[in-house]
């Protein structure tokens, strides 16, 4: 990666689940762009590789430890990254995905905590972070959740369920928000070939680093022409992009 300073220089961005995958490729990206950068992920070590080729290249990283089925660990490392970078302008919430499942027989326990590890915590994080951001007049908060809000995914039956309780949360609350330059849009991601997607459904040509790409066309580049005709017709700041869900899939979904 090359450090460019450019749009984001000295804005602080927080990517959850960023070790590898889809969450890697995000902070990767942000990080090229200038910001300052933590790196959270329950996998320390992997979050420690990522931030360490970060600074290799000239970018500002932090590591952080984060548990997302823990919320007060999602309390402790956003406070670690304002007293080591500073307040936090970028909250990309981002998760490990849940275990395969049917609706029939998933226990209510289960149901649970997965609610609280892939729904919870993006609330928790969003708001501890929101009354800064409001009060700065700036702020972007992005969620991964995934295509099968669109076209559900047979046996993925906690994604299926659960991710549409973040796209109408995070549509309620953008609204909520506008008015004070905080946006807050949600990526829906197909298939990228990571290890979670190898892994489950044995499926995945595309590259992760595109949502890269994209989330930062969705956040930074609103007059992109390429994401200009999928999200909105006629942006022309980023703000317009407020409250969007956003297919990143390679055409996969046509509904
Ligand atoms: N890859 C895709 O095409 C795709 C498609 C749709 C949705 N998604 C969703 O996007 C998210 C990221 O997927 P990915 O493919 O990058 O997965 P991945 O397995 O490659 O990466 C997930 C990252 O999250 C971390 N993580 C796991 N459990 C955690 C926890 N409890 N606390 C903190 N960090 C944790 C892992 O250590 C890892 O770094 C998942 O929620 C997945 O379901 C991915």
């Amino acid at each position: 990666m090359e450090a460019q300073i450019t749009r984001l220089k000295d804005k602080v961005a927080i990517v959850t689940g960023a070790a590898q995958g889809i969450g890697r490729a995000i902070v990767m990206r942000l990080a090229s762009e200038g910001a300052k950068v933590a790196v959270a992920d329950i996998d320390i070590e992997g979050a420690t590789r990522t931030a360490n080729e970060i600074k290799a290249s000239g970018g500002s990283a932090i590591a952080v430890k984060l548990d997302v089925t823990r919320l007060q660990d999602a309390i402790d490392a956003a406070d670690r990254v304002e007293a080591e970078l500073g307040p936090i302008d970028i909250l990309l919430n981002n998760t490990g995905g849940p275990p395969p499942t049917r609706v029939l027989g998933t226990a209510p326990e289960l149901w649970e905590a997965q609610f609280h590890s892939m729904v919870l915590v993006f609330f928790k994080l969003t708001e501890m972070l929101l009354p800064e951001m409001r009060e700065r007049k700036w702020g972007r908060i992005i969620n991964v959740a995934s295509e099968s809000v669109v076209q559900p995914i047979p046996q993925i039956a906690i994604s299926n369920t659960l991710r549409g309780a973040v796209i109408g949360w995070a549509k309620t609350l953008a609204g909520e928000v506008a008015r004070d330059g905080v946006t807050v849009n949600t990526l829906l991601p197909g298939a990228f070939a990571t290890d979670r997607v190898l892994g489950v459904h044995m499926i995945g040509p595309t590259v992760s680093e595109m949502i890269g790409e994209v989330c930062l066309a969705m956040e930074f580049h609103a007059d992109s022409e390429d994401v200009a005709r999928t999200c909105h017709p006629h942006p022309t700041r980023s703000e317009a992009l407020r409250q969007a869900a956003m297919g990143v899939d390679g055409w996969m979904t046509q509904a």
